[in-house]
């Protein structure tokens, strides 16, 4: 029955999930404040942000666990705000698999069916066709005790898929998993989302999983949505301060726009360029491995100099701990090659300078930073 699924478009403009601006409330918390988010039909949206953000409330509401204060809730077209969960076309993978640990692999996976009351060959035959899918046809008789951290997950999807939800909600899918485990499940769960065409929404707090699975990410930032966008857009173009920190992690140079151009620190040096009106202060974000070392190039746009505080090595890349001389904490990253022949250790001061394409200038009053 699932293969029928796989003939879906992959992902259109057409909206299949609308959270329209929801806000959810735990006593006096606001846990969501106005949020409204479009889910499009066949697309892997992962919501991301730090912990107590509201990812997990957000997917409650799109199952149906929770009912929002105010907002609607919609799912295919149909306002199902209020609707019980197992009315929704809609199935969960929680966080810690919720296997049932008295019943087989082939018998969590058939859970959904027999509470539907589907005829024992009918079912038994589409259970044995999502067992194979999945890669465990050979575990059907193990008991969720026996399985290892991923093939327990891969219960726990086929569990949620036996349905033929048009929505699947995931839950730190992949939390439980080692790192080496967890990215092998990365490219099976983007594998299974393509072959099956259906909706997808996952939370996770890990950016990198965000960035290699999703079609597009929802940053959330304290209830509200901070930006939402391909894992390119966000990243490269962040929206704000806390998405540039939160997704690749960013120093922040503040500073005072001026019409002749941008200076403010005594050893940062800032090119002129367009941006906000002269006398603004502006925060210079650079990602750490944006900043080179040595002499600027054209097209330089912050050069400066700082000391070095602490040399960690990360493997092919070294980690330096800067600090400009007014006591303003930067990271660089940069190669080992580059790092050794700079003569780098603690104490030296070093120039360092970054590209006006790898510079994004925020309004230091929006983005929450202001120099004076
Ligand atoms: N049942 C509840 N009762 C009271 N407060 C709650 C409840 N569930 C969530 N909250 C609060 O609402 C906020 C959002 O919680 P939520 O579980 O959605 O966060 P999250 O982004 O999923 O975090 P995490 O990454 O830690 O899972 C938090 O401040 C949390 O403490
Ligand atoms: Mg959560």
């Amino acid at each position: 029955m699932l293969s029928k699924v796989r003939d879906k478009p992959e992902c259109t403009d057409e909206v299949q999930v609308r959270l329209d601006r929801v806000s959810k409330h735990y006593g006096n918390a606001a846990a969501l404040t106005d949020l409204s988010l479009d889910v499009r039909r066949g697309e892997f949206l992962t919501l991301l942000g730090p912990s107590g953000c509201g990812k997990t409330t957000t997917l409650r509401l799109i199952g149906g666990f929770e009912v929002p204060d105010r907002g609607a809730v919609a799912i295919g077209g149909r306002d199902v705000t209020g609707v019980p969960p197992f009315q929704r076309n809609v199935n969960t993978v929680f966080q810690n698999y919720a296997l049932f640990p008295h019943l087989t692999v082939f018998e969590n996976v058939a859970y959904a069916l027999r509470v539907k009351r589907l005829p024992g060959a009918q079912a038994s035959e589409r259970v044995t066709s999502m067992l194979d899918r999945m890669g465990l046809a050979d575990k059907a008789g193990r008991y969720p005790r026996e399985l290892s951290g991923g093939q327990m997950q891969r219960v726990a999807l086929g569990r949620a898929l036996i349905n033929e939800p048009t929505v699947l909600l995931l839950d730190e899918p992949l939390s439980a998993l080692d790192a080496k485990l967890r990215r092998t499940m990365q490219l099976e769960l983007r594998r299974m989302h393509a072959e099956l065409g259906l909706t997808f929404v996952c939370v996770t707090h890990d950016q990198e999983e965000a960035l290699a699975m999703s079609d597009r990410i929802a940053v959330l930032d304290a209830g509200r949505i901070a930006q939402i966008g391909t894992p390119q857009e966000i990243f490269d173009r962040p929206a704000n301060r806390f998405v540039a920190d939160f997704i690749g992690g960013c120093n922040f140079i503040p500073a005072i726009s001026r019409s002749d151009g941008t200076i403010i620190m005594p050893e940062c040096k800032v090119s002129p360029q367009t941006g906000p009106e002269a006398g603004r202060g502006i925060v210079l974000a650079v990602r750490p491995h944006s900043l080179r070392l040595g002499t600027p190039e054209e097209g330089a746009i912050i050069e400066l100099a700082a000391r070095v505080s602490d040399i960690v090595y990360l493997g092919t890349a070294v980690r330096l701990v800067l600090s400009l001389a007014d006591g303003l904490g930067l990271t660089a990253e940069l190669g080992k090659d580059a790092v050794e022949k700079s003569g780098a250790k603690p104490g030296v001061v070093l120039r360092l300078w970054a590209r006006a394409q790898d510079v994004i200038v925020f309004d230091a009053a929006r983005s929450g930073h202001d120099p004076h």
